[in-house]
């Protein structure tokens, strides 16, 4: 089994220090950066945009993934594309139609970038299925997005496990990610489960032990 990809969540980090916190979870072994972004429509809360993405990008050697819970998703890709994102994952729900979903995809995809599709955790995991040919990464959400330090959405699980089934039996190298209420304990289900990404926001940030934290969820 490979190991598991830790992807710290910013939006837990703190923005008085944030290139020193961004360090930390580098020399820490992340293999990722999460940008969670909100736009205050799709989600109730904002968070950031793309200055602070374009601000950062550069700054460290992770791989910048970045979640947009915004609505309109097919306006703002290229800009955050531009601003830095490698992986660009976008959500289901923000789409009028599956057309919709595959247009942004390919939108995505036009720019050089890695295209992912997150749903909520009402939304059943069998509404990915008709893009997975074309998806690199599926995020699971394990909370109502919308704010970091949630706790975890036991049915996660097996949507996990579900979506595993559906990417082995049409033999594509789709990723799982899961994001909210990752921790030590949740982590090791959610990799029996079948996850190749972890996001993990309150769990790493704010503690001096961020690479023990790390490779406990390993
Ligand atoms: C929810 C956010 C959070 C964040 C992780 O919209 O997406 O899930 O990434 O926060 P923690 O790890 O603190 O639940
Ligand atoms: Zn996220």
């Amino acid at each position: 089994m490979s190991k598991v990809i830790v992807a710290p969540s910013i939006l837990s980090a703190d923005f008085n220090h944030l290139l020193e916190d961004i360090k930390k979870v580098e020399e820490a072994g992340a293999e990722w950066l999460h940008f969670d972004v909100m736009d205050g429509h799709f989600v109730p809360n904002i968070s950031f945009g793309q200055p602070v993405l374009q601000c950062i990008a550069k700054s460290h050697g992770m791989v910048n993934d970045v979640h947009i819970m915004i609505s309109d998703p097919f306006k703002y890709a290229p800009e955050f594309i531009k601003a830095g994102a490698n992986i660009l994952t976008f959500h289901y729900e923000a789409c009028k139609s599956d057309k919709e979903v595959f247009q942004v995809i390919d939108l995505i995809h036009d720019y050089g970038c890695k295209a992912g599709l997150s749903i909520k955790p009402n939304t059943p995991v069998e509404k990915v299925y008709p893009f997975l040919h074309s998806l690199d990464l599926v995020l699971i959400m394990s909370v109502e997005p919308g704010f970091g330090g949630q706790k975890f959405i036991q049915e996660s699980f097996t949507k996990v496990f579900r979506l595993k089934e559906m990417i082995k039996r049409e033999k594509v190298n789709t990723l799982i990610e899961i994001d909210g209420g990752i921790n030590d304990e949740t982590a090791k289900i959610a990799k029996m489960a079948g996850v190749d990404v972890l996001v993990a926001g309150s769990y790493l940030f704010g503690h001096e032990d961020i690479k023990e934290r790390i490779e406990k969820l390993r």
